[in-house]
């Protein structure tokens, strides 16, 4: 198990073979994907070869996307990424969490996490995250984990806000 950052109660780790079904059952909920409707993975080959994808790429990059476990279940509750956006010119965080783990501070807690190890251990200066502005719990874990809005605009055709966070403006982490 390749481990990319731990908290008290997750652990955000590479991706495995064996993960598919658990991607399968984030990627297919119709409630994860109702303000990302660019969701592509709606099949078990589809994420058998996003897995693929992800694995290949731990070798090569270090922006990627991981897998979210929750310490006391092991269980796969979730998916985060930090990705490359052509359309904001900078690096962009972006969560999904099971239903049933919803509101239990866990996006919030793995936020922070995953944005400081892309400022302190990537090197990255700004982290953006874009959220369609009626995605309310979205927007609360973010500003939970110290974004600050920038801006609102049009993204993938929704109505966003943009939240962003810088190296220098989180030192009290
Ligand atoms: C957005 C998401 C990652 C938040 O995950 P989470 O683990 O529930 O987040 P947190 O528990 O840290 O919640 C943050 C806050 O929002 C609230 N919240 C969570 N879901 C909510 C919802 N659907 N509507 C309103 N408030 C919500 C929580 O109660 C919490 O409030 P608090 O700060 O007062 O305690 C999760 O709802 C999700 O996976 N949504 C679908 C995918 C998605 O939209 N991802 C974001 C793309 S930008």
């Amino acid at each position: 198990m390749n481990i990319i950052v731990e908290t008290d109660r997750l652990i955000i780790r590479e991706f495995e073979e064996d993960d598919v079904l658990s991607l399968y059952k984030i990627e297919s909920n119709p409630r994860i994907i109702e303000f990302i409707p660019w969701n592509k993975l709606s099949t078990l080959k589809d994420c058998r070869r996003q897995i693929n994808k992800f694995m290949n790429g731990y070798k090569r990059y270090k922006l990627n996307s991981w897998a979210v476990v929750e310490k006391e279940t092991n269980n796969v509750i979730g998916v985060t990424q930090l990705v490359y956006s052509d359309k904001i010119k900078g690096v962009e965080i972006g969560t999904k969490i099971l239903p049933e783990y919803w509101s239990m501070g866990y996006a919030s807690e793995l936020s922070k996490a995953v944005v400081h190890y892309g400022l302190y251990e990537l090197g990255i200066d700004e982290i953006t995250a874009v959220t369609d502005i009626r995605n309310a719990g979205a927007i609360k874990s973010l500003i939970n984990m110290g974004m600050k809005l920038k801006r609102y605009g049009y993204y993938k055709g929704t109505e966003s806000a943009f939240y962003s966070l810088k190296k220098q403006t989180i030192n009290s982490f």
